[in-house]
């Protein structure tokens, strides 16, 4: 299985449309709160969702408490800031994916003592400054998921 963390999101949408790609993948959603928004918040649920697509979403109130949770896990810190592009690593199953805020991104500090090799970039072209988050979500999940042959997948 592979995991997706969502560091204080923020944009309703953008969490409703990665509940859904987590669904559709089998990836399991971790959330660290505070959100920017209530968990039932209709705009949220506007993304048409099951009520098994809820049940299954993980909340946490740091990244220290994500972390340990996922111990056994490598995580992969996605920033605009990565210098490894995301398609020449070599992913593996129980690996987890940290998307940051939309405002803000990852907290420096957490940036700062990861190993470079595992803070990842989506290209994108010279003048552009970010993808939305749930783009970059399904972007990234799709290549893992495609490294490790769709497990489950039809
Ligand atoms: C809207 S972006 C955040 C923008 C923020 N100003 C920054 O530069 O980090 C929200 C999240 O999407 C992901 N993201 C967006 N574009 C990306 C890219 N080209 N490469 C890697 N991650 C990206 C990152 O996880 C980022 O924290």
């Amino acid at each position: 299985m592979l995991h997706i963390i969502l560091y204080r999101p923020e944009i309703p949408p953008n969490t409703g449309n990665i509940i859904r790609l987590c669904a559709n993948t089998g990836a399991q959603l971790h959330l660290i709160r505070p959100f920017g928004f209530e968990l039932d918040d209709k705009r949220l649920r506007r993304a048409g969702l099951d009520y098994h697509e809820w049940a299954n979403v993980q909340q946490y109130d740091s990244l220290e408490e994500v972390a340990a949770a996922l111990s056994d896990s490598r995580i992969f810190s996605i920033s605009t800031k990565g210098t490894t592009r995301h398609s020449d690593m070599q992913f593996e199953d129980g690996d987890a994916l940290l998307f940051g805020q939309e405002t803000k991104g990852l907290p420096p500090e957490w940036l700062d003592i990861q190993a470079k090799e595992r803070v990842l970039r989506l290209p994108m072209l010279a003048e552009s400054r970010s993808m939305n988050l749930s783009n970059a979500a399904s972007v990234m999940l799709y290549e893992a998921w495609r490294q490790l042959g769709y497990p489950g997948g039809v």
